[in-house]
């Protein structure tokens, strides 16, 4: 493919270097004219490891030049990958001023060219940004030579080369087919799966990614401040907390749904937050843990509020399926915010209805919850009869079953994700979804 590069610092030249090794045509372009004439040189404009062999490589071949000239840039190549700074304003926003005049040149260019011409945003951009690419070019050319992809860059710096090759994957945030085959041409010699998502989906999933990177350096470092305060090399204590790769390093806990509860996860965390408070150790992160957690169930009792409904069906009070344990569950918090706001509540929970049968859990209801005893119901259809809302706060095929049979006037929250997609023609609500 013929590629121009609009941005030659960090991301564009190491972008510039291997997309040339790799067959490509490549044209740079950077408004620094010294930039310019280093990778004309065949220098690397950056310090960074085996980055000056390969563009020195791609330069001596034919493979890449630069050009300050962007409307030359346009008209030489099938596509265009936008690689310019993305830095922070003085509030924190991203500042986009660099994206948009380069699509201000290409707007400028692309109606000359008969042929599709592509348009990939690599820099990191906030979600909604491709849409806002998309509505600029649509003032100035015509809607269909529009062909849009965000496709987010993961190198970092030092081991850049190195990452281009080993991506975990390449995300195409199109909803356009010309773009999306444009980036897997681009890509094609990367042994790395493609990824394709909705555009604002893409643009957040490289501000995650990073954000993930942060608060696992941060939390380590907490740890590691406890731990020192113990006497305990925090190194010891992580390197057995990596090795599980079941619970911890792994995707369990790692989607959003409903807080977290039950008698150890509030209770241990808690301990060692005392634990922090006892030898002095300051640690924000985990500290705001808790405040999060509960800030999760008052949300969707704001959820709840926001509706006219009073009478409301919950579904799971546990903490989580298969379990009677009411000890800390986000379930018990929210019935109880609930009655305190005057609504009509029946729960429905299959274990905890079971377990007070028997009378293992019926000492605990007794002692801690006895205005819950009235309100629990042996079968799913007593807690719908006459509901307005129904609150569902963990997963299982019974409740599934349940919410996909709900009739329309029955208003859904769905805490846990019983569903992967909006139930159509249901009056259907999450609080991360
Ligand atoms: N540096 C990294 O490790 C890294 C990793 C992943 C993603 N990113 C993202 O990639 C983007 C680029 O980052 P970077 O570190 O390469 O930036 P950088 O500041 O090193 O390079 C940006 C380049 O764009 C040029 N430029 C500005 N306006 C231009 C225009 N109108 N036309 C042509 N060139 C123009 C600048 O002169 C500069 O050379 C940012 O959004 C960043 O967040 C960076």
């Amino acid at each position: 493919m013929k590629i121009s590069i609009f941005g030659l610092g960090y991301v564009g030249a190491v972008t510039a270097a291997c997309f040339a090794r790799d067959g490509h045509e490549i044209i740079g372009v950077d408004v620094s004219p010294e930039k310019v004439a280093l990778i004309n040189a065949g220098k690397s404009p950056i310090v960074e490891h085996g980055l000056e062999e390969l563009l020195a490589e791609g330069v001596r071949s034919g493979r890449i030049r630069a050009t300050t000239n962007s409307e030359e840039a346009i008209l030489a190549s099938d596509a265009s990958l936008i690689s310019v700074g993305t830095p922070p304003t003085e509030r924190g926003e991203t500042d986009l001023q660099y994206v948009f005049n380069v699509l201000k040149d290409i707007g400028a260019v692309i109606s000359q060219k008969s042929a599709p011409h592509a348009i990939v945003l690599r820099s990191t951009v906030p979600p909604g940004t491709l849409q806002r690419c998309h509505d600029f070019l649509a003032e100035v050319v015509n809607l269909k030579s529009i062909h849009l992809a965000f496709n987010p860059e993961f190198l970092r710096e030092g081991t850049a080369i190195r990452d281009y090759d080993q991506p975990p994957y390449t995300i195409i945030g199109t909803e356009d087919d010309f773009a999306e085959k444009a980036v897997r041409e681009m890509y094609a010699k990367v042994a790395a799966p493609f990824i394709v998502s909705p555009p604002p989906v893409a643009e957040m999933v490289k501000f995650v990614a990073n954000t993930w990177h942060a608060t696992k350096v941060t939390f380590a470092n907490e740890i590691g401040r406890i731990a020192k305060s113990f006497q305990i090399d925090g190194r010891d204590v992580m390197d057995i907390i990596v090795q599980d790769t079941k619970l911890n390093i792994s995707t369990t806990y790692m989607r959003p749904g409903f807080a977290y509860g039950g008698s150890c996860l509030p209770k241990d965390l808690g301990a060692l937050l005392y634990c922090a408070k006892a030898m002095d150790v300051p640690v924000p992160l985990l500290n705001a843990i808790p405040r999060s957690n509960t800030l999760q169930v008052e949300i969707a009792v704001q959820e709840v509020m926001r509706s006219p409904a009073r009478r409301i069906a919950i579904f799971g009070l546990a903490f989580k399926p298969g379990t009677d344990d009411l000890r800390e569950s986000p379930a018990v918090l929210l019935v109880k915010r609930l009655i305190g706001e005057g609504y009509e509540v029946k729960i429905y929970d299959k274990a905890v209805h079971e377990a007070r049968l028997v009378g293992t859990n019926l000492a605990y209801i007794e002692r801690n919850l006895p205005h819950f005893e009235a309100l629990l119901v042996e079968e799913p259809e007593a807690a719908l009869k006459d509901a307005e809302f129904a609150v569902f706060t963990y997963s299982t095929p019974e409740f599934c079953q349940v919410m996909l049979n709900i009739p329309q006037n029955i208003r859904i929250l769905d805490l846990a994700g019983l569903v992967s997609e909006p139930l159509v023609g249901k009056d259907y609500h999450g609080i991360a979804w």
